[in-house]
């Protein structure tokens, strides 16, 4: 089953006195099945936000269909089933973590039992069980975001929203949040996350998709993704200082730096790249696996100009 499906999703905005229309997204088609980890990616611009908030009903859309659960996304009762952590959340910082989690508890119309018992294993889950009475004036940014998606997984919903969600975060705060988002993975539940961090979705998400311009340009399962564009990075430097032709034939790619050459070829080539290196003496210095999430994404974005 699909947790959401997107169809030609379109939304344009009006911009100053002149009605400027900006078109953040554009016929745009997802879908997200049931129990994955999905990465929504894209510059910035690109009109992931405004598809999340387009999810949640929180803008009106001007064209397409939003199906949750299979249910149209106007249904209110199935926006229950949504947790949810904006980009920049916002919180009243008088109130500490358990007064903060209690006020939005009632929101839910969760009882009080429920929602002490509930906050306490959220907030140990998060990290912040320690200082869960101290003002949120006092919290730093990556404990706003732990709180924030510990809010988030309140109603203990079926399908995750997190917009950035480690953004903010020194790289253990990372760690730990991708750790916990992997556990809410093992427990089903269905994460759809945008995110600039490629290392860490590559780490985290089975399913892309990469937005430009509010269109789709690239989707698939990362692993295949990743397998299609499995290339080796191998630096050399050669004996007279020049790319011997052999080696420049056998390449995807080449560039210099000084004395230093660099050659890009896919992994099917890389006995034959080195056994011709070999044999042109040259002195091999590194060779690295290419083909990371990054590298896609920049060459996915380079490729349909700005
Ligand atoms: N309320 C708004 N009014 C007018 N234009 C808007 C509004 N919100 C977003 N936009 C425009 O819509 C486009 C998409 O913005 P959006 O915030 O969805 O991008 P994003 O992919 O989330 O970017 P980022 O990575 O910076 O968070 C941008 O051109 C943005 O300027
Ligand atoms: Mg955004």
């Amino acid at each position: 089953m699909l947790a959401l499906y997107l169809e030609e999703l379109t939304k344009t905005y009006k911009l100053g006195f002149k009605r400027t229309p900006i078109k953040a997204v554009d016929s745009l088609y997802l879908s997200v099945p049931e129990g994955s980890t999905f990465g929504l990616l894209g510059p910035n611009g690109a009109g992931k936000t405004t598809t999340i908030k387009a999810i949640l009903n929180l803008i009106k859309i001007d064209r397409g269909r939003i199906r949750i659960f299979g249910e149209d996304h106007y249904n209110y009762q199935v926006r229950g089933k949504i947790g949810f952590l904006p980009e920049q959340p916002y919180f009243n910082l008088s109130l500490n973590a358990l007064q903060t989690l209690n006020f939005y508890g009632q929101l839910f119309r969760m009882n009080q039992s429920e929602i002490r018992k509930r906050s306490f294993h959220l907030l140990e889950e998060v990290g912040l069980e320690e200082t869960s009475h101290l003002p949120l004036s006092k919290y730093s940014k990556g404990m706003l975001q732990r709180l924030g998606l510990a809010l988030a997984l309140l109603n203990n919903p079926s399908l995750l929203i997190l917009d950035e969600p480690t953004s903010g975060l020194d790289p253990v705060g990372q760690v730990e949040i991708r750790n916990l988002l992997l556990k809410l993975k093992k427990e089903g539940k269905t994460i759809l996350l945008s995110s600039h961090l490629l290392t860490e979705v590559e780490k985290l998400c089975d399913q892309i998709a990469i937005i430009h311009k509010g269109k789709l340009v690239l989707s698939g399962l990362t692993e295949e993704l990743l397998r299609e564009r499995e290339k080796v990075k191998i630096h050399f430097k050669s004996p007279n200082k020049k790319l011997p032709a052999s080696i420049k034939k056998l390449a995807a790619k080449t560039s210099q730096d000084g004395a230093v050459f660099t050659v890009e070829t896919p992994s099917s080539k890389t006995n034959d790249l080195v056994r011709e290196l070999i044999k042109q003496r040259c002195q091999i210095i590194s060779i690295k696996p290419g083909g990371s999430l990054e590298e896609i994404f920049i060459e996915t974005v380079a490729g349909y100009g700005n």
